[in-house]
């Protein structure tokens, strides 16, 4: 008797690590064959000047639009996910040092990567969110490429992206962010220059740099990865709408909010908003509370 019931719960167990196999197997092949995707794209002409004004405001733009946050403050790289169960996602070194990017990297590369998050082989970039870029104006496009380009070279030679077991589960479900190229639209062509006022036609152009976290509806919702925290509604509806200009300004300023809460900026990155601008905050604001 005790045998057979041994027996039945070896099979039971048999068969279930079987189908947790089979369920791994169709989740990393179904990534692994959206990550070799090809896509045909020919990156839109884009003139870049190199004059002082024009790199003092990419210089800006760098940090307002994020770029530091995961290409380090040089934009010379660093490790910005290491997580024993889902993986280790670098954000290149932008420079031209060891580990950097190649001397012939041109500017269509540098559009390639940052509108439709396309590597110059063709294939998708990992994790860059270059869905929050896409819709940057030709102005800012070619200031942040001017201003990376004449940076010193770095040498910084960082390990290899790896994608574990729980970032592929995730991908295949939809739940991480690792492939850029399948959420643009690649036939979109950049607007010359937004015009900075506090209109909300500007402040929805820097809401892009929201939307990978808080939704394009701005309506928040799931965690982005796991270990981070749930992402607040930030409309008229969530908590922004029942404070006033200058209590939002200092909210993106300092990270503090009018309920008590301390933003941790490893999650919510004020730091990036802390450089913007009265007029680009108020912008913000005005965007918001017509949500
Ligand atoms: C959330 C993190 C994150 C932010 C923010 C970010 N990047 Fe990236 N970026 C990455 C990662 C990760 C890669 C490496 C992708 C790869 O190798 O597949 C990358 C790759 C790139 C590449 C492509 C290099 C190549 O190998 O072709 C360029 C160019 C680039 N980023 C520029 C920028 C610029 C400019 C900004 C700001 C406007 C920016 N990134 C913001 C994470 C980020
Ligand atoms: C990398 C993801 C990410 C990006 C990009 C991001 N946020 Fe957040 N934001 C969060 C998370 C996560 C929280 C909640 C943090 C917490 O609970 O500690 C948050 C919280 C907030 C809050 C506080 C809301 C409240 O109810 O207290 C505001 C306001 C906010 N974000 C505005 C913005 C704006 C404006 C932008 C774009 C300029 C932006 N965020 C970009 C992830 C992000």
């Amino acid at each position: 008797m005790i045998n057979r019931i041994l027996k039945l719960i070896g099979w039971i167990v048999t068969g279930v690590l079987l189908l947790i196999t089979a369920a791994f197997a169709f989740f990393y092949f179904q990534v692994e064959a959206r990550l070799a995707k090809h896509y045909q794209v020919i990156p839109q002409y884009l003139e870049v000047s190199y004059d002082s004004a024009q790199l003092a405001y990419g210089e800006r733009l760098t940090l307002v639009k994020g770029c530091r946050d995961c290409h380090g403050d040089n934009l010379s790289g660093r490790i910005f996910l290491d997580d024993p169960a889902l993986g280790r996602i670098i954000g290149k070194n932008l420079t031209r040092g060891k580990g950097g990017l190649p001397d012939d990297y041109s500017t269509d590369d540098w559009v390639l990567a940052m509108k439709h998050g396309i590597r110059r082989d063709g294939k998708s970039l990992l994790f860059m969110p270059s869905y929050e870029f896409t819709l940057l104006s030709e102005e800012d496009m070619a200031a942040i490429i001017a201003y990376a380009r004449q940076l010193p070279p770095v040498d910084n030679q960082l390990p290899d992206h790896a994608l574990r077991p729980l970032g592929y589960v995730l991908t295949a479900l939809d739940q991480f962010p690792l492939i850029p190229a399948e959420r643009i639209d690649h036939s979109s062509t950049l607007v010359r220059k937004v015009k900075a006022e506090v209109t909300v036609d500007f402040g929805k152009y820097l809401a892009n740099s929201c939307i990978g976290c808080h939704r394009p509806d701005m309506k928040g919702g799931d965690p982005i990865a796991p270990g981070f925290p749930p992402v607040p509604d930030i409309t008229s509806a969530g908590n922004p709408g029942k404070w006033t200009e200058s209590q939002f300004m200092e909210v993106l300023r300092t990270g503090k909010t009018p309920e008590g809460k301390t933003l941790d900026p490893a999650n919510m990155p004020w730091n990036m908003t802390a450089a913007y601008t009265d007029t680009e905050l108020k912008a913000l604001y005005t965007y918001i509370k017509s949500l």
